[in-house]
């Protein structure tokens, strides 16, 4: 359609990018979920974004070129955005214990716990809903009993990667970045309202729309 915006049409009209979709029929978990993309992923390297958070930053994020260049350069096995949360949040995400730092931008990880406690947390870096896998990480999937939650965890995964001693690394979001969440109605809903009171062509109308109704 000649609406499209520029974004679309640099995927939908790109000759090289393929879309494949499948479905998981029952909800097993994150990783059971990345396992029903093993046919048409191949042998490649691949990249999963969780549909549940968008990323934004100042520009257009450069989040997404960040983790495939520190997932090229320190030739990873897995490579995984993360963010800062308060001690009492860890309990809601995969929390990353790193190393040290790899370089400017990345860190190099001894361990990943899906969902611990403050008690139990070795950082407060939280995986934040982006990585780029090698597709050895299908063999440690197969291979993964459920987890947390009783489902298979995608982070259990990445954990035997790391205690087998294959490189996995943490790109922490930038100043001024941030993951918004849009897996609940009310989430959902704030991050429309933020993202569209803040748009460069259509947020001063809103804002003044917003501002009339309250
Ligand atoms: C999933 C992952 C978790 C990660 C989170 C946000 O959890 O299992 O490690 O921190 O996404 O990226 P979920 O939100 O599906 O419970």
């Amino acid at each position: 359609p000649s609406n499209k915006c520029d974004r679309c049409s640099e995927l939908f009209d790109n000759p090289l990018i393929h879309f494949y979709y499948t479905r998981q029929s029952v909800p097993k978990g994150l990783g059971d979920a990345v396992m029903q993309a093993r046919t048409f992923v191949g042998q490649d390297h691949f990249v999963v974004a969780l549909g549940d958070c968008v990323i934004v930053g100042p520009e257009r994020s450069s989040l997404m070129n960040r983790l495939l260049q520190t997932h090229e350069q320190h030739s990873a096995a897995a490579t995984i955005a993360t963010q800062r949360v308060s001690p009492e949040a860890t309990s809601r995400y995969g929390i990353v214990d790193p190393e040290g730092s790899a370089d400017e931008t990345a860190l190099k990880l001894r361990d990943i716990v899906e969902k611990p406690g403050p008690d139990k947390a070795p950082s407060n870096l939280a995986v934040c809903a982006r990585y780029v896998f090698s597709p050895v990480v299908f063999e440690y999937l197969d291979r993964t009993a459920p987890g947390f939650g009783g489902e298979v965890q995608l982070t259990d995964a990445i954990r035997a990667m790391i205690r087998d001693g294959l490189p996995v690394y943490a790109v922490p979001l930038l100043p001024g970045e941030d993951r918004l969440d849009v897996g609940n109605f009310e989430s959902y809903a704030k991050a429309f309202i933020r993202l569209m009171l803040s748009h460069e062509e259509l947020g001063p109308g809103l804002r003044k729309f917003t501002s009339e109704l309250i």
